[in-house]
């Protein structure tokens, strides 16, 4: 009995990137680091999965990314690990478990790659995400803040983005959220909310106001909002933050409303707003974490960062039309024409490489015009196409692919040619 052809599918809900589309990923999330780089953030590479516990306590039960969203399993040791469903949780760990805070401070680390949460998938959102993120440890200072913000806003703009906004809030500190949270936890008691609301209030009452159904979002309108009860050390933390902002051009909104998806923030926490995305319009957050460090079993550290998600920036590069990066595999394509031919030319791609040139060059012995059409797709800006008769008579073609003009070089001067020609 023969068996039925079996066609496989990637999972659902996640994104993948391949030529020519993934040029503009790779631009993205280079562009996002380089930004990053520039402030002094070094990079560190972290496990894909980690102790679900280290989640459960560090990003907090009562978010739907831990409690309803984590890829969870027991490995071959049955130890409970979830794949990361963010980067800040991990850093920390990393930063406590190899004594980073014991060098200068702050600690400055940038990451990037994929992360995972249960969502239901839909333009923008996915269950295997792309993040480019910064953390700083060990310094509470409004500076600081403004630099992170900074940080993703130049980001956006070396890309080419505008048609952004960033809102900005403060989440207080230990001196006022615990009143703050009761005088909005009896506010919510008044509320006719369904039960598993009530269970989000009594956990972390800030979370109700994050909600996006529109019934509840009617029944919070009036509630009391911390802006109008920080502490005075948050209140002037957070005026220094945006006098910063000013004083570096950075223009914000300020949204009182602001509650992120993640427990540990405390103090300014931010949100960058793409117009041009639906729904899914969160291109990247973050915020302080002034409690993390301890919470974590490190020392009382403040810390500072952001997530931003490679694909939506990818989305609203594309809904701006700021496409600015080279979808072209390479900048020479070689068709060579005959055995001998392919010899010499095989040699002149190795010499292009070493001298940093993109090369590419038809394998399998195709004819010219097959050849040609590959050259095309390339991307290529110029095409060497040699056959065996020029190697007798010492030359070699040079099409410019823009203009369509072909000339006859020498061959020895090919290499010098080109790169001449490229570096105009
Ligand atoms: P987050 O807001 O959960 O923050 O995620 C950061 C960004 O990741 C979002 O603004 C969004 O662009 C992208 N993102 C999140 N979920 C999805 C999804 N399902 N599909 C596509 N993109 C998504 C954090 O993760 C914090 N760790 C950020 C942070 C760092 N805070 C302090 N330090």
């Amino acid at each position: 009995m023969s068996e039925k052809p079996v066609s496989y599918a990637a999972p659902k809900g996640i994104p993948e990137y391949f030529p020519p589309d993934s040029a503009g990923f790779e631009h993205v999330k280079d562009t996002l680091h380089a930004a990053a780089a520039r402030a002094g953030y070094g990079l560190i590479e972290l496990p894909v999965f980690e102790d679900t516990a280290l989640y459960q306590r560090g990003v907090g039960e009562s978010t739907d990314v831990v409690s309803k969203e984590m890829y969870t399993f027991n490995d071959r040791g049955d130890r409970s690990v979830s794949l990361r469903p963010e980067g800040t949780a991990g850093v920390v760990r990393s930063v406590i478990e190899h004594g980073l805070d014991r060098a200068g401070l702050p600690v400055k680390l940038r990451y990037g790659g994929p992360f995972f949460r249960y969502e239901r998938p839909q333009a923008g959102r996915y269950r295997q995400l792309q993040q480019v993120g910064i953390e700083a440890i060990g310094v509470d200072d409004p500076a600081l803040d403004a630099e992170v913000v900074a940080i993703a806003d130049e980001g956006f703009r070396a890309l080419g983005l505008s048609n952004y906004r960033l809102e900005i809030s403060s989440l207080g500190d230990a001196d006022c959220r615990p009143a703050y949270g009761e005088l909005l936890r009896e506010f919510l008691a008044g509320l006719p909310l369904d039960e598993r609301t009530r269970e989000r209030a009594r956990i972390n009452p800030l979370r109700v106001l994050d909600d996006k159904r529109p019934e509840v979002r009617e029944l919070v309108a009036d509630a009391p909002l911390l802006r109008d009860h920080l502490s005075p050390a948050s209140a002037e933390h957070h005026t220094a933050v945006l006098a910063h902002l000013d004083d570096i051009g950075v223009a914000y909104m300020e949204n009182p409303r602001l509650v992120r998806g993640l427990d540990y923030y405390t103090k300014t926490t931010f949100e960058f707003v793409h117009d041009g995305l639906g729904a899914q319009s969160a291109i990247g957050g973050g915020g302080r974490y002034d409690g993390l460090m301890g919470l974590l079993g490190g020392q009382e550290l403040s810390g500072i960062g952001f997530g931003i998600g490679v694909d939506r920036t990818l989305l609203a590069c594309r809904a701006e039309g700021v496409t600015t990066w080279s979808e072209a595999r390479c900048e020479v394509f070689g068709v060579p024409l005959g055995d001998g031919a392919r010899r010499v030319l095989v040699m002149v791609a190795a010499a292009l490489r070493t001298a940093g040139v993109r090369v590419d060059l038809s394998y399998g012995g195709r004819g010219l015009k097959g050849a040609m059409k590959s050259a095309d797709r390339s991307g290529a800006r110029y095409t060497l196409v040699l056959g065996d008769r020029d190697i007798e008579a010492g030359t070699i073609g040079i099409k410019d692919m823009v203009s369509g003009e072909q000339r006859s070089v020498e061959l020895d001067k090919a290499v010098d040619e080109l790169l001449a020609a490229l570096a105009t």
